[in-house]
């Protein structure tokens, strides 16, 4: 009797309790968060000072770099364009994953962001990374051939720029036919939008949805070209 007591409380903390309360942060981050940037009228992009806090162990605990390498189908070999980048919270990761063979092409319109990228690309524990090329440049023009890459992402990007149907466009442009799109949203951003909305924006661009993963808090779309 005691340990059918056990296994129901176990399986409503770990089914219900858990889950709800992740939620509950979640919400409460993203109201606070969306208080200080939106009503306090801060200006997008978002700061060079948010950079630690981006690139850090803590926000990695709920925005796991390999589920969103899983979610967004980046494998070995490819040539992946992350747009965005900022100070390169999971740069590091993706560089790893697609090996030596593959190039990730990281990049976001303000230079401040990509010098702490730098900086990190540096450090000891990152020297073996030798396939991520940096460029200071804006989602609208792309510094890339047609057809030219596997897959573009984006992570808490897209919402902070302000013509999201020209920054697809662009990112489609540069995409192989077939190429993959994916952008992964968490509620703990300011910006964050329900999936329906990203998807419609990645549809209207002119791609067509090929899986959506993960949950309402934290998914990641991904589109095929
Ligand atoms: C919230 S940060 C996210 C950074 C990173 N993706 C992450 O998850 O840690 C958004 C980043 O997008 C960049 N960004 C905003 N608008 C952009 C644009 N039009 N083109 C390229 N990068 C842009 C910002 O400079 C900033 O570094």
């Amino acid at each position: 009797m005691i340990l059918i007591k056990f296994i129901a409380v176990l399986g409503f903390s770990v089914l219900v309790f858990v889950p709800a309360v992740v939620f509950a942060v979640s919400l409460i981050f993203h109201i606070t968060a969306k208080l200080f940037t939106r009503v306090l009228g801060l200006a997008r992009p978002m700061t060079p000072l948010m950079g630690p806090i981006l690139d850090s162990d803590f926000r990695r605990a709920f925005q796991s770099p390999n589920v969103i390498i899983q979610r967004s189908g980046i494998q070995e070999g490819m040539k992946v364009v992350e747009i965005g980048c900022g100070s390169g919270a999971f740069t590091t990761y993706v560089a790893r994953a697609i090996g030596p063979k593959g190039t990730t092409f990281a990049v976001d319109i303000q230079q401040k962001m990509l010098k702490q990228l730098e900086a990190k690309l540096k450090k000891r524990e990152n020297r073996d990374i030798e396939n991520v090329k940096i460029y200071n440049h804006s989602a609208y023009h792309l510094p890339f051939e047609d057809e030219s890459m596997d897959l573009v992402f984006f992570v808490s990007v897209l919402q902070q720029i302000p013509d999201i149907n020209k920054a697809l466009s662009e990112s489609r442009r540069v995409l192989k036919t077939g190429g993959t799109l994916a952008v992964t949203e968490t509620l703990w951003d300011p910006y964050y939008p329900i999936c329906a909305t990203t998807i419609k924006q990645g549809i209207a661009a002119g791609f067509s949805l090929s899986k959506l993963d993960g949950n309402f808090w934290h998914y990641t779309a991904r589109f095929k070209k």
